[in-house]
């Protein structure tokens, strides 16, 4: 079984098995051929399973295989793709981007700029870009400068989540993905948050409520505020620190936990029911703390790309299932994240 979630002018299809299950929608959006871009590890584990389903769907298809990890988020993998595509592919073909969030903004700026534009398909593979990056069409490439500095927004034609995929994960991948599911039930589902607190879900348990329920609150903030310019702010709770995280660490941290590090610090200054925050953030081992120096942190967090050049945005909750923007200055921003920094590590 699976569930059907429109995000404006694409549908997401969500259930275990929803690959197989949902199969004749594969077939309808897919009008010529097909190039499923993804990564050696997503081939390793999953090659099969979908060149079994397209074969049987008669999708003349091929797979492009990239090396895993955040280093293929960039110009030169994106020339060496658009590069190969031009010799082969038309504007009525298909990307198909299966894999994580490298891999779905990566296939997802391919897709968005090959011959102007052709047809996209998500099929995300970890937690993280299931709950997160394969909804909202942001995609992209990444400059030596920073993260996702150049992109664009890419509907996809369809989104395929289907949690089922996820067994392979390493456990360190998969727990990642809870720093942003924990994000969602903080800012804005005291339901979820009961859920994931009563239930120490692990790749082997059915997650297809989980993602269902966040991409349902994605998909309703992106359906008020695609372009980000005021509630989609909201889902940077504890993303503004993460960034700096991320980076500081040279990406040796990955995303989720670097959020779920962000999330620590701004509930354990902010939020009423912090230690219930603490107990979800323990259960699923993202609770550790990062230590770098707070001018450190401060510098890196102000280049966040989301800040204007005066004014810098945090997101606080106050308590689970409720969240407010906060715009401050640098000077007041410099001293409460001087607060934070302290408190965190008090
Ligand atoms: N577009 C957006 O809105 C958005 C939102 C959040 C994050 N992002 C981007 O997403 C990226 C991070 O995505 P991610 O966390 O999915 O990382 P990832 O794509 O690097 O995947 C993490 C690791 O898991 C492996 N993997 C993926 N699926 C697997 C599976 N089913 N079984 C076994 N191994 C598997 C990958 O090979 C990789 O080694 C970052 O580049 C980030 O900027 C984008």
């Amino acid at each position: 079984m699976y569930s059907v979630i429109n995000v404006e002018s694409y549908d997401c299809i969500v259930g275990l098995d929803a690959l197989n299950n949902a199969r004749s929608y594969l077939k309808s959006y897919i009008k010529s051929k097909a190039i499923v871009i993804t990564d050696e590890n997503v081939y390793k584990y999953h090659y099969k399973t979908m060149d079994i389903l397209l074969d049987d769907l008669e999708i003349e298809h091929e797979f492009y295989v990239i090396s895993p990890g955040e280093s293929s988020k960039c110009f030169s993998e994106y020339e060496k793709i658009m590069e190969y595509m031009s010799l082969r592919y038309h504007r009525d073909d298909t990307v198909i981007a299966f894999g994580g969030g490298v891999v779905g903004d990566l296939a997802g700026f391919v897709a968005a700029t090959f011959m102007r534009g052709v047809d996209l398909i998500q099929i995300p593979t970890t937690l993280l870009s299931m709950v997160d990056s394969s909804v909202g069409s942001k995609t992209g490439i990444d400059l030596k400068t920073g993260k996702n500095l150049v992109g664009c927004f890419k509907d996809p034609a369809l989104c395929i989540i289907d949690p089922l995929l996820l067994k392979t994960l390493d456990d360190y991948v998969f727990e990642d993905g809870f720093g942003e599911v924990i994000k969602y039930a903080v800012c804005f589902d005291k339901e979820l948050f009961e859920l994931i607190k009563s239930n120490r879900f692990t790749k082997h348990k059915n997650l297809s409520e989980v993602v269902e329920i966040c991409v349902t609150i994605k998909k309703n903030i992106v359906l008020q505020d695609k372009l980000e310019n005021d509630v989609r702010k909201m889902l940077n709770y504890g993303h503004t620190i993460a960034h700096a995280i991320e980076k500081l660490s040279d990406y040796t941290v990955m995303h989720g936990h670097a959020v779920a590090y962000g999330i620590n610090c701004m509930a354990k200054k902010y939020n009423e029911d912090y230690s219930d925050v603490l107990e979800v953030l323990k259960m699923y081992n993202l609770d550790k703390i990062y230590d770098y120096p707070i001018d450190e942190l401060y510098d890196v967090s102000l280049r966040d790309k989301k800040n204007t050049k005066d004014e810098v945005v945090l997101i606080i909750s106050e308590k689970v299932g409720e969240c407010s923007i906060l715009k401050l200055n640098k000077n007041d921003y410099r001293k409460i994240l001087g607060d934070i920094h302290e408190n965190i590590h008090r």
